[in-house]
């Protein structure tokens, strides 16, 4: 029987690997403990592989200035054959990994070694440009293509990106700069964008210095982000967390996020793109988010709205030195809506406002916008909420004759700052109550009596997302 035949073989080789590998470990691990780079490791994940091959087994070179896009196309390419057949992983082991952009496939697994270090190339080659995101019209940096991500997906399903905490460098100083000086015709890439995908998991990793937004799952759906670490210098342009746009059920939990821009921002396409592409962002969950975003928010949704943002769920929150807590961004001539968005358990250190929203963002695709789309604001409840050293309680700026509604303010106690504004609330154009806020509310979030406003309740029923098991896999070099 050939398969049994193969696996036998299979199976010889790999035991020859270990065996070279322990003797290569045994001459090289002084303290002699065991080696984390040896062939065999495991990790939760929510689907395990039955094939498995290492960067290395496909010329890959850890130097730091060898360019592994080969490696890591020749790898993925053989790889993609066992895409029915209980999927693949690939292993980046410690080292450091130059490598231009490379597309990933359904039924796999990138996983990185803690000392694995992938280092996006300095090269706009290594970058090919592709069309502008249909519900964008346009790129975000210049009108017309953007430089696809490092790492690519689209048209998935199943694909998991993890490790044991291995790092994703963008090396981005030179975009930034080049996006500073107008030197770009095209969008700079993120660090890592999926497109077009059912089931995906981005955890255990540690991502640093995109070009500009570092995870960007786009009309996507059931996606799993999970204690991911991501910093990027503080002065330097859109280096956004997490953007979950036009997806539907997302859970980001237990991640620790520093950033030029908003730490996550929720989005679902700009002004007439958007709305005829008509996708919105809806059950997405937030959970244990540590943020430090001193230009921008913990959690913005918009200024890309316009397929609609919706059944939105954040608890736990810690966000320290950041300029806005919650920040909703629209505009005449985004449509869509803000609805239906849960915010509970946040502890605030150091703010310029613990609450903005404001439709009066501009910030236009071009000139053919609709002026009579209006976006549509409500439902929008903050409870259990302590802030601290904060300089303005909040700045809610709705649309006059298009007011923010249904905004829902209870169990929040903001402690001002000692140069804090005279005026802790300003709101226009807003409709809503509030219950137990310190200090005291503008008169357009009229007090409810001590808890006494149900509206602001958090959902009790199960997000579908937590539905999704997870299992602990094993990895095997088994690809020969
Ligand atoms: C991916 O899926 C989208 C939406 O179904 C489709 O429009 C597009 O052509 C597909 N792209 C590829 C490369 O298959
Ligand atoms: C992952 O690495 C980052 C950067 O070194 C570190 O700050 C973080 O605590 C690590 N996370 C885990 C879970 O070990
Ligand atoms: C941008 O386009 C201009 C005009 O077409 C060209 O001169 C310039 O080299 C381009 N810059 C880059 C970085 O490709
Ligand atoms: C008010 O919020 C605090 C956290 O800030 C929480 O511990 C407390 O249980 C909340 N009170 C009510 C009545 O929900
Ligand atoms: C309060 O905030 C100001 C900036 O607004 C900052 O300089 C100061 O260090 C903060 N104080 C504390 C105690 O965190
Ligand atoms: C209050 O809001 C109005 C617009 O609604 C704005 O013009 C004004 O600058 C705001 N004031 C402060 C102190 O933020
Ligand atoms: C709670 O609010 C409702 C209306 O919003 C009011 O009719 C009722 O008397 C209030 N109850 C208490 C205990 O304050």
């Amino acid at each position: 029987m050939e398969c049994s035949k193969s696996f036998r073989k299979a199976l010889v080789i790999e035991i020859v690997f270990v065996v070279v590998i322990v003797v290569l470990l045994s001459g090289k691990n002084v303290d002699g403990q065991k080696d984390q780079s040896s062939d065999n490791f495991e990790y939760s994940a929510i689907s395990c592989r039955t094939h498995g091959a290492s960067l290395t087994d496909f010329g890959g070179v850890g130097d730091g200035t060898t360019l592994n896009t080969k490696a890591f196309k020749a790898a993925i390419d053989h790889l993609s054959q066992f895409a029915s057949d209980g999927g693949s992983q690939l292993y980046v082991p410690p080292g450091k990994w130059l490598t231009g952009s490379f597309n990933l496939i359904s039924h796999f697994t990138l996983f990185l070694h803690k000392d694995a270090v992938l280092l996006a190339s300095q090269e706009e080659s290594d970058f090919p440009v592709i069309e502008p995101l249909p519900s964008y019209g346009r790129g975000r940096d210049a009108p017309d293509g953007r430089y696809i991500s490092l790492i690519f997906g689209t048209n998935l399903t199943d694909v998991i990106i993890t490790g044991d905490n291995g790092t994703i460098d963008g090396q981005g100083a030179i975009w930034w700069d080049k996006f500073h000086n107008g030197e770009l015709n095209h969008t700079r890439p993120y660090l890592i964008e999926i497109m077009y995908s059912d089931s995906i998991q981005i955890s255990s990793l540690t991502l640093v210095n995109s070009p500009s937004w570092h995870v960007h799952p786009v009309y996507c759906s059931n996606i799993i982000v999970q204690g991911i670490t991501i910093i990027a210098p503080v002065a330097v342009p859109n280096t956004d967390g997490i953007n979950p746009d036009s997806c539907r059920n997302t859970l980001i939990e237990d991640c620790y996020i520093v950033s030029g821009d908003d730490c996550i921002a929720v989005k679902s396409g700009w002004d007439q793109y958007g709305i005829a592409f008509g996708m919105p962002t809806k059950q997405l969950v937030i959970r244990r988010l540590t943020c430090i975003s001193p230009k921008s928010a913990v959690i913005a949704l918009g200024s890309e709205m316009s397929g609609g943002i919706e059944d939105v769920r954040a608890e736990d929150i810690l966000a320290i030195n950041s300029e806005s807590g919650i920040r909703i961004k629209t505009a005449v001539g985004r449509g869509g809506y803000v609805k239906d968005i849960y915010v509970r358990g946040m502890t605030m250190k150091t703010m310029k406002w613990a609450f903005w929203m404001t439709g009066n963002y501009g910030s236009h695709a071009d000139n053919n916008y609709d002026p009579n789309a209006l976006p549509v604001i409500q439902n929008i409840n903050y409870r259990d909420i302590v802030a601290e050293n904060v300089t303005m309680a909040a700045d809610l700026e709705g649309i006059h004759g298009d007011p923010f509604t249904g905004i829902c303010i209870s169990n929040v106690t903001i402690g001002l700052a000692p140069k804090a504004k005279k005026v802790p609330w300003n709101c226009t154009d807003i409709a809503g109550v509030s219950s137990d806020v310190t200090p005291p509310p503008c008169d357009l979030l009229p007090y409810q009596g001590p808890k006494n406003i149900t509206a602001c309740n958090f959902p009790t029923e199960r997000p579908a997302i937590d539905n999704v098991e997870v299992q602990m896999c094993s990895y095997r070099r088994n690809y020969l």
